[in-house]
C-alpha cells in the first residue's frame, strides 16, 4: 500500500518535473530556432499584403501549422485564423498581426518586398515569425508532455493598420474561452532586446476626420465676387490648434494633427470647396470625445465668420475607431516579472504610453491583456528608423528573445493561473483572475468602452 503510494508520488513528481519547462530552457530552445525564425521573417517580408487580403501570408502560416500538426480554425475576419495547442483550462492567447503598409520599399535587402507599393514597415513580419517560432517550440514541448495543463491559442489577425481586424476577429468568436491575451510590438526607439510594458493605458485611442469647407469659387482676380473657402479653411486649421493647447489640461495627453489638404487646381481660380483631414488621439475615451466634440463645434462656427459652411465626417468605414489600449494591471505586472526572469531585471522596464493606436485594444476590452514592446534599436544593425518609415529596419538579432518571451508568457501563465483541482475554488480563482486585475481595466470601464458607445451612431 505505502509502496504503491510512493510509486504514485514518484510518478507524479516525475510528471511535474517534466511539466516544468523553465524560462532558461525556453531561452535555449529559442536561440536554437533563431536562424529558422529569421528565414520565416524574410519570407513574410517579401509578401506584404493589404488588410483583409493577406492570402499569401495566411497560406504560409497554414503550411507551417500543417507541417507541425497544429490544429487551426479559419476563416476569422476574412483572412485571420486561430491555432490550438494543448487542451482544457486555463486558456491563454498570443496574438500577431498580418498586414503590410502602402509604402514603396526602397532597394536594399535581398528579401525586399515583391509586392510593389507595399511594405512590412511596422514589423508585422517579425511579429509573425516570432509567433511561428513560439508555436513550434510550444507544440514540440506539448508533444513531449512538457507543458502544464491548459490551452494556448495563437491568434493571427488581419488588418491592424486601420481596418480594425481585431474587432472583427472578436465579433466572429476568435476569443471564445480565452482568459487572457498577450501581444508584442517591436519598437525602434527602445534598446534591442528589452521588454517594456505598463499596467493601464499603453496606447492612445484614435479617430480620423475629414472636413469639407464650402464657399463659392470664381476668378482669383475678383475675390469680392466669391466666397473664398481657402482662407476660411486656413483660419479653421489655425483655430483647431487651440483645442489641445488651450482647452485641455497640459497634464492630459491629446493630439490633433492635420495631415491632408486639398483645394483647387489652378493658379487663378478660387475653388468651391476645400477638403482637409487628419487624426485625433487621446489616452482616454473622454479626452478623445471632448476633442471630437470641439472639432465639430468649431468647424462650422469658425468658417461661418468667413461666410462659408463646413461639415465634419468621421470616416468610420474607412478608418474605424480604435479605443485606447488599456493593459490589465495584473497581466502587465505578470509580463514584467516574466521578462525579468527570462531576460534579466535590466531588460524589463515600465513603458511610457505612446500616442499611436493599436487594434489589440479590442482584445483588451474583452479579456485581461498586456501589450508588450520589444526594443529593436540597434545602431550597428541599422535599426534606428521609425515604424511606418520606408527606411524601417528590424534588428533580427532580437527575434529569438521575442520567441522566448511569447513562449515563456504562455507556459508561466498556465502555471500561475492553473485551475484549482477543487471545482468551487477553481471557479473562485477563475473569477478572481478576470475581475481583480482589470478585468479591472476592461471590466470596470465597461460602460465607457461599451460597443454602443463606439458605434457609428455615437460617433
Ligand atoms: C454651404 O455654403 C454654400 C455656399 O455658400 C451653399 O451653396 C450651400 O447651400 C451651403 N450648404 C449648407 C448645407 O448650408
Ligand atoms: C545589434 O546588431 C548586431 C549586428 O546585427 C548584433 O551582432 C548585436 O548582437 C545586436 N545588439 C543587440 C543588443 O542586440
Amino acid at each position: 500500500m505505502s509502496a504503491l503510494l510512493l510509486a504514485v508520488t514518484a510518478a507524479l513528481a516525475a510528471v511535474l518535473q517534466a511539466q516544468s519547462l523553465s524560462p532558461e530552457e525556453i531561452f535555449k530552445r529559442s536561440e536554437a530556432l533563431q536562424s529558422w525564425v529569421i528565414e520565416q521573417r524574410r519570407e513574410f517580408h517579401k509578401t506584404p499584403e493589404p488588410g483583409f487580403t493577406e492570402y499569401k501570408t495566411r497560406s504560409r502560416i497554414m503550411r507551417f501549422l500543417e507541417s507541425q500538426h497544429i490544429m487551426y480554425r479559419y476563416p476569422f475576419a476574412k483572412t485571420g485564423l486561430v491555432a490550438y495547442i494543448g487542451s482544457g483550462k486555463p486558456v491563454v492567447a498570443l496574438r500577431t498581426d498580418l498586414d503590410g503598409l502602402p509604402i514603396l520599399e526602397p532597394d536594399g535587402v535581398p528579401y525586399k518586398s515583391q509586392n510593389d507599393g507595399w511594405m512590412h514597415a511596422c514589423g508585422h513580419d517579425g511579429h509573425m515569425a516570432m509567433l511561428l517560432g513560439a508555436a513550434k517550440l510550444l507544440k514540440e514541448a506539448s508533444d513531449q508532455g512538457e507543458l502544464p495543463p491548459g490551452s494556448i491559442r495563437i491568434v493571427f489577425q488581419p488588418a491592424e493598420e486601420g481596418g480594425a481586424g481585431g474587432d472583427l476577429m472578436i465579433r466572429e468568436g476568435a476569443l471564445e474561452d480565452i482568459e487572457a491575451a498577450f501581444a508584442m510590438h517591436v519598437m525602434p526607439h527602445l534598446s534591442s532586446g528589452s521588454i517594456h510594458t505598463r499596467p493601464g493605458t499603453i496606447m492612445a485611442g484614435a479617430l480620423s476626420f475629414r472636413v469639407t469647407v464650402r464657399g463659392r469659387g470664381g476668378h482669383a482676380a475678383m475675390p469680392h465676387l466669391n466666397i473664398d473657402p481657402v482662407v476660411a479653411a486656413a483660419g479653421l486649421i489655425s483655430a483647431l490648434q487651440t483645442v489641445v493647447s488651450r482647452e485641455t489640461s497640459p497634464l492630459g495627453s491629446g493630439v490633433l494633427s492635420i495631415t491632408m489638404l486639398r483645394a483647387g487646381d489652378a493658379y487663378n481660380v478660387i475653388p468651391d470647396e476645400v477638403v482637409f483631414g487628419g487624426t485625433i488621439r487621446g489616452l482616454t475615451h473622454e479626452h478623445l470625445m471632448f476633442m471630437k466634440r470641439r472639432l465639430e463645434e468649431m468647424a462650422p462656427a469658425v468658417v461661418a465668420g468667413y461666410g462659408c459652411n463646413a461639415t465634419v465626417d468621421w470616416r468610420l468605414e474607412e478608418q474605424p475607431y480604435y479605443p485606447p489600449t488599456v493593459n490589465d494591471e495584473r497581466m502587465a505586472t505578470f509580463a514584467l516579472q516574466t521578462a525579468a526572469t527570462l531576460l534579466g531585471t535590466d531588460q524589463s522596464q515600465i513603458a511610457e504610453p505612446l500616442m499611436t493606436g493599436e487594434d489589440f485594444a479590442f482584445f483588451c476590452r474583452q479579456v485581461p491583456c498586456a501589450l508588450l514592446f520589444l526594443g529593436i534599436r540597434n545602431e550597428s544593425a541599422g535599426s534606428v528608423h521609425a515604424l511606418h518609415s520606408p527606411k524601417f529596419t528590424l534588428d533580427e538579432s532580437v527575434l529569438h528573445k521575442g520567441v522566448a518571451m511569447h513562449a515563456t508568457l504562455a507556459v508561466e501563465y498556465l502555471k500561475t493561473f492553473a485551475v484549482a483541482p477543487d471545482a468551487s475554488s477553481a471557479k473562485a480563482s477563475a473569477s478572481a483572475a478576470t475581475t481583480t486585475g482589470g478585468g479591472g481595466a476592461a471590466g470596470d470601464d465597461e460602460d465607457e468602452y461599451d460597443d454602443d458607445r463606439v458605434s457609428k451612431d455615437e460617433l
